[in-house]
This record gives structure tokens, sequence and C-alpha cells, in this order.
């Protein structure tokens, strides 16, 4: 089984120190998160795990780490000052502000929105969601970036005017030929990043699915055209890969082909992955959202911060840069823009489907329901539990304790004597923990201890000696 819903999540989160909500003791603040104790070892963990495999499993990657406030430069030339917006409608009566293009109307379904969306308020085919009046402004754009100002300057210096990076992508394009120069790589090849993005979203909310602050895993693939169709299939599949090989279920998972009107300014084919983070929902095709999208941004970005491409007059286009980010093919000779196929995945969000997809409840012969959250070993917060069977025997807890200890070099181990054993059983269980060890009196004489597994709930004697090799083992299963 999975989650039944968000809300299931959410709790379990909060309960157990996954993730609370932010700023709490101020009021909080709308649909921030703060990543508690186990919430940052598991996202790390997925960040470990997509660094791993993207970088360090293959040929033809680096990976780089870079700012995030850019020169304002960057944002105006990748299209993001002019684009990067969303519809925005006000209800006139309730002050609520609505995302047009989310927006439900009444009338015949496949009427395409967004060109008609002015047609359909001015018909009053909408409602607003919150209070049902018809009374709306038509859309406006709304740009997501968040401005900030460098240095003690007045706030209205617009020389001084910042952005928030709402992607990592960016980063990456303009140290495309950093990159190449040092690394003296061949096409194709990519360059991934990971870190913070920020969008002032009109209507964040579920839980971590859409924040203003979240953190994406980005690659960008350099190939030339012409290879660019093939690479990107490559891509599509090899991603969807990466999350069965998390763990996740596969009747959870989808590919979404974005249609011509959805794509980004920058895109000729956006393919998402979808997750089914709304079960709940009646309707089937509401059930799903995008957890990472694999487009194919063809040589925009290159070229667009380049300050060679002229128009027919021999007017520069980008008179600002003082680079040309093109590649040169010593066989061929040639010098050309390369281009880029980019999955895109939000840290968030993967977290959020591995907490769904790993949900599930068992109950025992005494009919005590549990919650268990069967986490791939590899992305589980915590390895293994030290559990004393009698915290009042010092010889006992000792051992425990020392076990910990010995642990911790190799794995993230806790010791944790705060209840029964049954108690302490069902506390692991819920936040995923694969193993769990007791030492008991026999312990003292055989120097060995039971490893109990989290899902099967079977228990096996191991040589103290032998625990560290045996839990790294069966971690890698
Ligand atoms: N560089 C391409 C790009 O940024 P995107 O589809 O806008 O593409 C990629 O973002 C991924 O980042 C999404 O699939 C999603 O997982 C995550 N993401 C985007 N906006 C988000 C938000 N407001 N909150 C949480 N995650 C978000």
């Amino acid at each position: 089984m999975s989650a039944p819903n968000i809300e299931t999540i959410v709790s379990l989160a909060k309960r157990r120190g996954f993730v609370f909500p932010s700023s709490e003791i101020y009021g909080g603040l709308g649909s921030a998160w703060d990543y508690g104790p186990l919430g940052v070892e598991l996202s790390n963990n997925v960040k470990h795990s997509w660094w791993r495999w993207m970088v360090y499993d293959r040929d033809d990657m680096e990976g780089i780490d870079s700012s995030i406030i850019l020169n304002r430069l960057v944002w105006k030339y990748s299209g993001h000052e002019d684009t990067f917006s969303d519809p925005l409608v006000d209800c006139r009566n309730c002050k609520a502000r609505l995302r047009a293009d989310k927006l439900e109307y009444s009338g015949e379904p496949g009427l395409s929105v967004g060109g008609s969306i002015t047609e359909m308020i001015r018909e009053k085919r909408i409602k607003c969601p919150n209070c049902g009046s018809t009374n709306l402004t038509e859309p406006r754009p709304f740009n997501l970036m968040f401005e900030t100002h460098v240095g003690a300057t007045a706030e209205d210096d617009a020389s001084a005017l910042v952005y928030l990076r709402p992607e990592t992508a960016q980063g990456i394009f303009i140290n495309f030929l950093n990159v190449l120069t040092t690394s003296r790589r061949k096409l194709p090849f990519g360059i991934a990043q990971i870190g913070k993005s920020f969008r002032n979203e009109v209507t964040p909310g579920n839980f971590i699915f859409r924040t203003r602050e979240f953190e994406q895993m980005e690659m960008e693939y350099f190939v030339r055209q012409g290879e660019d169709e093939t690479a990107h299939e490559e891509w599509i599949s090899n991603c969807f890969e990466w999350f069965l090989g998390l763990g996740i279920s596969a009747r959870n998972l989808r590919f979404y082909e974005q249609p011509k009107e959805e794509l980004a300014h920058y895109a000729k084919r956006t393919v998402d992955i979808q997750y089914r983070f709304f079960p709940e929902r009646e309707e089937e095709e509401r059930q799903w959202d995008e957890l990472m999208g694999i487009a194919n941004r063809t040589d925009f970005d290159l070229r667009t911060h380049s300050k060679k491409p002229e128009d027919a007059e021999g007017k520069r286009f980008n008179p600002d840069s003082t680079e040309d980010l093109s590649y040169f093919d010593e066989t061929s000779k040639e010098r050309f823009y390369p281009y880029v196929i980019e999955p895109a995945a939000g840290v968030n969000r993967t977290v959020l489907s591995l907490l769904m997809d790993a949900y599930s409840e068992k109950t025992n012969e005494k009919g005590e329901t549990r919650v268990i959250l069967k986490l791939r070993p590899a992305l589980a917060p915590i390895k293994a539990a030290i559990l004393p069977l009698a915290k009042n025997k010092p010889e006992i807890v000792g051992m425990a304790k020392a076990i910990k200890r010995s642990l911790q070099p190799v794995l993230r181990a806790v010791y944790d004597d705060t209840g029964g054993i049954g108690k302490l059983y069902a506390r692991q269980d819920e936040i995923g923990t694969p193993f769990c060890v007791t030492v008991d009196h026999q312990s003292l004489e055989d120097e060995a201890v039971t490893v109990r597994d989290r899902d099967s709930w079977e228990q096996e004697r191991v040589k103290v000696s032998e625990l560290a090799d045996h839990l790294q083992l069966r971690l890698k299963e």
C-alpha cells in the first residue's frame, strides 16, 4: 500500500520529526517548512543517491555548485525577466489571488486555456474557488522571481536589483566554458548541480509539494544538434528507472507529454514524470502531478548568453555578454552551440513521493496496527537502532552504547532505551529504520546480538565482531 493522502504524511512528518511547519512560534509562514532530524537525513540520502547515479556512476559528467544570486543580466537574457510569470486573477468579492491557468471553468472541456481565459472570465464562466463569485479581474502576468538588492543601496536603485535564482540551470549555462576548458570534455557530456531555487508561487501548497523555497537536482546534457532527440529519449527512460530504483512503485509513476501550449519558452519538447500525489481524488486524471521534467532546451540558453549571434543587420542579440559559449569540434572543424537535454527533479517532491510510497500499515496478532515506512535501506534516515533489552542493567546498557559507537563511523545508528522493546520496535518501524539490534542478557555471554528486520520482522543472531560488515552487506540489498 502507499499513503492514502498527503495529510497522512503531514501528520507522520510532524509527529516523528521529518518536517515541521516553519516559524511556527510566530504563527508560521505560509507554505514554508523546516526539515527536522529525520527529514534532513532522508533528503541528504536522496541527494547523495542522485549525485552518485548522475555524476559518479557515469563517464561523461561533471558537477558544479554555482551562486544563488547571479548578475541580473543572466535572467534578462535567459528570458525569465520577461516570461517567467503566472497569469494572476483577483476575486473582487473575497480578494483571493488566484492562478488563472489552474481555475476550473464551466462549459465544454477542451477549450484552450490561455487565449480564451479572458473571454471565459468576461462571460462569467469561471468561479472563484474560494467564494464562488464570478466577479474576477482579467488575468495579468505576475513574475515569480524574488527580488532583492545587493550592497548598501537604496531599495529603488535599479542597478542594485538582483533575483534569487528560480532554477539552478542558468548557473550551469553561464559556467559552460569554464567547465569545458578546465575538464577538457568532448561532446556529449553533462554538468550536474543540486541546490536551492526560489519562486514566489501564487498558490503554493500541498505540504512540501509546492513551496516558495525548494531544492532542485538538475543536469544539463550537451549534445550535437541531430543527436538531441535520441539523447532526450534515453534520459526520459533513465530518469524513470532512477525513481523505480529508489523503490517507488511503477503504478504510482507515469509519463506526461507536455502539450505545446504548456512548454516553457526555451523548450522544443518536455516530458514530465508524474507521481500519484493525490490518490484520494476520485477522478484518476486529477491524482497525478509533476515530480520531474525532462526538457529538450535546444541551443537556446548557450546561444542567448553568447556575444556572437547577430541579426540580419549585424546587430548583436546580446550586447552585454563578453563570451561566446560555442563549442569547437576538432574532428569536423566546426563551431556550433550544442543542444541541451535537461532532466530537472525536485528534492522535496522526491522526498514526498518516497514518504507516500513507503507508507504502509501492518497489524500484529493482537490486532494492533502499526505504521511501517518501507524505505529502501539506502534512503532510510537511520540504518540501525541499538536497543538494550534491560535498561536497568549497566552491563547491557554499556554494551549497547559501545555497539552504537562502533557502528557510527560506517552507518547512521541510534541508541534508544526510552520504552519497552515493543514500543521501541514500533517507533523505528514508523521512521523506516531497516534494522533493530537488541542487546540482551545472553549477549553478555555469547558476544552476539539479535538483528530484527523491519519488513519481515524476522530475527537472526549475529556476532558483535561481525555486526558492522553484516549490516553493511544487508544495507546494499
Ligand atoms: N530548469 C527547469 C526547471 O526548473 P521546472 O519543471 O520548473 O523546470 C523542475 O522544475 C522541478 O523542480 C519540478 O519537476 C519540481 O519537482 C521542482 N519544483 C518546481 N517548482 C517547485 C516548487 N514551487 N516547489 C517544490 N518543487 C518545485
